[in-house]
């Protein structure tokens, strides 16, 4: 199917991003969050991407605000009556994704597929809630959406290879990379990529050394840009919690869950996007 038109529902850590990878490729996008001040946050992310291009050289200003134009912010789902493809970005929590899908059944036209930006949860549990459970699909983007190639497409039980092609053919439109796997615990990434930050975290509590000190050491080495405490924070503590307890729950004690980040998460603290987590963050 060609994708005349897109959706992204939750203009958040990712959702902003990710509408600003569509609207690069030239595909008009609705951008819809659940209040005004939501969606201003995702469309400015999706600025400040272009903006730093033009600052490089690299983009015309004329052209920044030619491709700002082809995202539509919203606040209700009115000019969703003719998407062709929707990603859905709320937080990770079933009965949130699945009110979500039940609404994006109603509102789109029955040829609409409906993606999902889950980082763990189940497509099939998704599909369930709609009439077309072989049109649900994931599509997991990485952060940051604007830089990171890689998306996985993610088969649930009842998505038709139609549907998970038309989800790669688009991915590969907007310039991004697809694999296809399974629906397992953590797809690829998130499974490969705990299990090593599993051992970071495990080791700091064991050790009780200082999360910052052990995140120097890891940027240091060269590893990797950040070191897991920091990362995580930028990712989203919620998120990468809910992530490590469903890796956790399908694969054992191998798989670690951070207990001081279980207590920032219940105190509010989710990083980056509340200003404080492992560290303090401002706006
Ligand atoms: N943060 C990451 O690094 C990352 C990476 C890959 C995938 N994901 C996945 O992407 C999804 C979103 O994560 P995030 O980090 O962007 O979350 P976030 O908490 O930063 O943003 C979620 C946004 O959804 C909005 N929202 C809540 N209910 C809504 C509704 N009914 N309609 C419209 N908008 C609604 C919230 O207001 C918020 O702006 C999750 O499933 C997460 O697992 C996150």
């Amino acid at each position: 199917m060609f994708v005349f038109k897109a959706a992204v529902v939750g203009a958040g850590t990712m959702g902003g991003e990710i509408a600003q990878t569509i609207a690069d490729a030239g595909i008009p996008v609705v951008l819809k969050d659940v209040k005004d001040e939501f969606v201003e946050h995702g469309l400015g992310k999706a600025r400040s991407v272009w903006q730093a291009r033009v600052e490089q050289g690299k983009l015309e200003a004329a052209e920044l605000e030619r491709r700002l134009g082809l995202i539509t912010g919203a606040t209700d789902y009115s000019s969703f009556g003719d998407v062709d493809f929707v990603i859905e970005a709320v937080p990770e929590r079933i009965e949130l994704k699945q009110a979500v899908f039940e609404e994006l059944d109603a509102v789109t036209p029955g040829r609409a597929i409906l993606a999902s930006n889950t980082s763990a949860l189940s497509i099939t549990e998704l599909g369930e809630v709609t009439g077309r459970p072989d049109k649900v699909v994931g599509f997991h983007y990485f952060y940051p959406a604007s830089v990171m190639r890689l998306i996985e497409v993610v088969e649930g039980e009842d998505t038709s290879p139609g549907t998970a092609q038309s989800a790669t053919n688009f991915a590969q439109r907007i310039r991004k990379l697809p694999i296809r796997c399974a629906e397992a615990p953590g797809f690829v990434v998130n499974r490969i990529l705990n299990s090593s930050v599993s051992e970071l975290w495990r080791y700091q509590v064991e050790t009780g050394i200082d999360v910052k000190e052990l995140d120097k050491i890891v940027a240091e080495s060269k590893a990797a840009p950040v070191g897991p405490f920091y990362l995580s924070d930028l990712l989203g503590l919620d998120t990468v919690l809910n992530v490590a307890m469903h890796l956790a729950d399908a694969y054992g004690e191998r798989f670690c869950t951070h207990p001081g980040m279980k207590e920032l998460v219940a105190a509010g603290n989710l990083g980056a996007k509340t200003g404080k987590g492992f560290y303090e963050h401002s706006s």
